[in-house]
């Protein structure tokens, strides 16, 4: 199977996307729907999870897949560091789990060429990103491109970067939330698969905040892992669309 890709989208900045890049994301879309429809013919498809921390977010998709008994195989977890506690879970599950120190690695490029060489050995149809907390480079994001998702804590396109809910408040809005998105080469900015909304409540702080908008992620992140799993999302132009179609955004 091919490689797939990992970017740290949430903290990544990047340049907005061209019509040439879009036009590239729907043909690698339309190559990987192809490989996907024979996997799913063939057997299980794979999916390869990104995480540097907690990964509560890859345990909800976990939980989720387990409780509506996808045919899916989870071929492996890798983090960043020795630390991310995401490796836990990921070690009682039984799913196997690697680590890629980036500390151990001169520059980015070579960290990325790693990380790669090991997605590509595992053999995923979808790369997963779960709080993956690096910038991945263009080359990176290109080899993936079409089949590498990443969650973003905040209604995109407001609010890219990082620290999202302490710009939240400071900003006054009173609406917040997560975006799944495709992964692109500008950070933040590839096409939105699905949304969810919480409210900001008066003597919200941003630990209060970013709890309420993690429990809208843990919802609506394996929704868009399972529309990619059954060969449910197109890309056309920016926008992604849902086939047959239903609703993509959640007001929680
Ligand atoms: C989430 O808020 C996600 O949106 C952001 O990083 C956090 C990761 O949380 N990219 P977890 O590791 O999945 O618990």
């Amino acid at each position: 199977m091919t490689p797939v890709h990992a970017i740290e989208i949430t903290d990544a900045k990047g340049t907005s996307g061209s019509c040439r890049k879009v036009g590239r994301a729907t043909e690698y879309v339309h190559k990987i729907a192809f490989r996907v429809a024979i996997n799913y013919i063939v057997g299980m498809l794979s999916i390869v999870t990104l995480i540097s921390g907690r990964g509560s977010n890859f345990e909800a998709i976990v939980k989720t897949a387990q409780k509506e008994q996808w045919p899916v195989k989870f071929a492996g977890v890798i983090a960043n560091h020795s630390k991310a506690k995401g490796l836990d879970f990921a070690g009682l599950q039984g799913i196997p789990s690697y680590v890629i120190e980036h500390k151990e690695h001169a520059t980015r490029e070579s960290f990325d060429a790693a990380l790669m060489k090991k997605i590509d050995a595992l053999g995923a149809d979808l790369v997963v990103l779960a709080g993956f907390m690096r910038i991945l480079t263009p080359g990176f994001i290109r080899h993936f491109e079409g089949r590498l998702i990443n969650i973003h804590p905040a209604l995109l396109p407001a609010f890219p970067g990082l620290h999202t809910h302490e710009r939240v408040l400071e900003a006054g809005v009173k609406e917040h939330g997560a975006s799944v998105h495709f992964v692109t080469e500008g950070v933040d900015e590839g096409p939105i698969i699905c949304q969810a909304s919480v409210p900001v409540l008066d003597g919200d702080d941003a630990k209060t905040l970013a709890a309420r908008v993690l429990t809208a992620e843990h919802q609506i992140y394996p929704r868009a892992v399972k529309w990619f799993l059954d060969g449910r999302l197109r890309i056309e132009g920016n926008q992604v669309k849902l086939q047959p179609p239903e609703s993509q955004f959640f007001k929680l």
